[in-house]
């Protein structure tokens, strides 16, 4: 890895120590599915735009970020889980595939909108399962308000809210109980009759457009429920009721007040000008809405080209995917016992590296210590499945041999 590096949509970047990204993930950062205008991701994409129309749309840019347009910049600690090796995809020690379109927030602002939409594809190591892949997108919006006069201003927001109001008439329900409190609280250098509105004006955004996503739903019910963001207080989560099951949609809040004067920082207005700017941002998982609003079972139909996946999509319009008929899976099991260090994450890398999209889920079914020899063993029982073919038994053999022999030598275990 020392001395080498890498090119990424045009731009060369060299690798060190820190470095995990592979071949496989990089050769996603050239697809940009949000953008194939029949593609499912695109599909959403474009409804959610066309529903904030006055915003701003910015949609390319580069997958590569440093640490501290995706961490520092969001006031994400130096200490925070999220900035884990086995978590992210690094290309060196600053840089990185970003993990949230969050990590552009400051250029969208200092881009001059004051309103803005953001997608693209993000980068996470996780778990293999269908609902989990390593790159998936993501679309931020952001909005802010010059609150400088509030009781003016707040007329305004109100009346923006009034706009938006009769897309939604009577055929939402939303269930609130969160509360602003020492927990969840609005910004020290925020007025109260400022932030309300603001806040109002966010959930109301939300509201309005799920109800537009949703529209064949007769009785939408949300949720909105506290969370925790480094970079907006006070934070909520928006869940939807959807088929008996409460889905997590999206994250967002009102905006850390330090972001909206960084991004004035450039600017030739005064900063104690920015200081009156009070914005809010969300970001939502496209996939996680594009699965349910098209039934699509599984999250690597997202980068099939199989035709009979993507011509359905054709007309640009959300609709039941027909599934067409699924293949068999072929199982195979692993055990070995643990050397020094395991993390789960870098065995999905492994796997997922080895055997691409024709790995469809990865679960451990045994875990225990031996008594004696105070030795840990794991057993994970690997599901492989073509979304487009029969596979055969020969051929996930010589997968499931690559497999065990790249675990053993990369993550330091024995196998049995
Ligand atoms: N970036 C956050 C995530 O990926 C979501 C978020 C966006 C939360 C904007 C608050 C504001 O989980």
């Amino acid at each position: 890895k020392q001395g080498s590096a890498v090119h990424i949509n045009g731009q060369i970047y060299s690798l060190d120590s820190w470095s995990n990204v592979t071949p496989g993930i990089l050769a996603k950062t050239t697809r940009k599915l949000h953008l194939h205008p029949s593609h499912p991701i695109s599909i959403i994409r474009s409804h959610i735009e066309n529903h904030f129309a006055t915003f701003k749309p910015l949609n390319n840019y580069h997958p590569v970020v440093t640490t501290r347009q995706n961490f520092d910049d969001l006031y994400i600690p130096v200490d925070h889980p999220s900035r884990n090796i086995s978590d992210n995809y690094y290309i060196n020690q600053t840089t990185m595939l970003r993990a949230h379109t969050s990590a552009h927030q400051l250029q969208g602002l200092r881009s001059g909108a004051s309103k803005f939409l953001i997608s693209g594809d993000v980068y996470r190591r996780d778990e293999i399962d269908a609902s989990h892949y390593p790159v998936f997108h993501q679309m931020e919006g952001f909005q802010y308000f010059d609150m400088s006069v509030p009781s003016i201003t707040a007329d305004q927001v109100n009346a923006d809210i009034a706009i938006q109001t009769p897309t939604i008439a009577n055929k939402i329900h939303t269930f609130d109980d969160t509360v602003i409190n020492v927990r969840n609280p609005i910004q020290s250098s925020h007025p109260i009759e400022a932030a309300m509105p603001v806040i109002a004006h966010l959930k109301h955004s939300l509201n309005s457009m799920v109800r537009m996503l949703f529209h064949d739903e007769p009785d939408l019910q949300v949720k909105w429920v506290d969370a925790y963001f480094p970079f907006t207080s006070p934070s909520w989560e928006m869940e939807v009721l959807y088929q008996g099951k409460w889905l997590e949609l999206c994250g967002c809040g009102v905006v850390h007040q330090g972001i909206m004067n960084a991004a004035g920082e450039n600017l030739l207005s005064a900063i104690s000008i920015q200081d009156y700017k009070i914005g809010w941002a969300f970001g939502f998982g496209l996939e996680r809405l594009a699965m349910v609003l098209f039934d699509i079972p599984d999250i690597r139909l997202f980068w099939s080209q199989d035709p009979r996946f993507l011509d359905q999509f054709a007309g640009g319009k959300i609709f039941k995917f027909q599934p067409f008929s699924k293949y068999p899976p072929c199982i195979k099991d692993m055990s070995f016992w643990l050397g020094e260090e395991w993390n789960e994450n870098n065995f999905c890398s492994v796997v997922r590296e080895v055997a691409g999209d024709i790995v469809e889920d990865v679960k451990k079914i045994d875990d225990f210590v031996h008594s004696k020899t105070n030795k840990r063993s794991m057993c994970y029982r690997i599901v492989y499945r073509s979304m487009d073919r029969n596979v055969t038994n020969e051929e996930i053999n010589n997968i499931q041999e690559v497999v065990r022999n790249q675990v053993q030598e990369k993550l330091g275990v024995e196998l049995r």
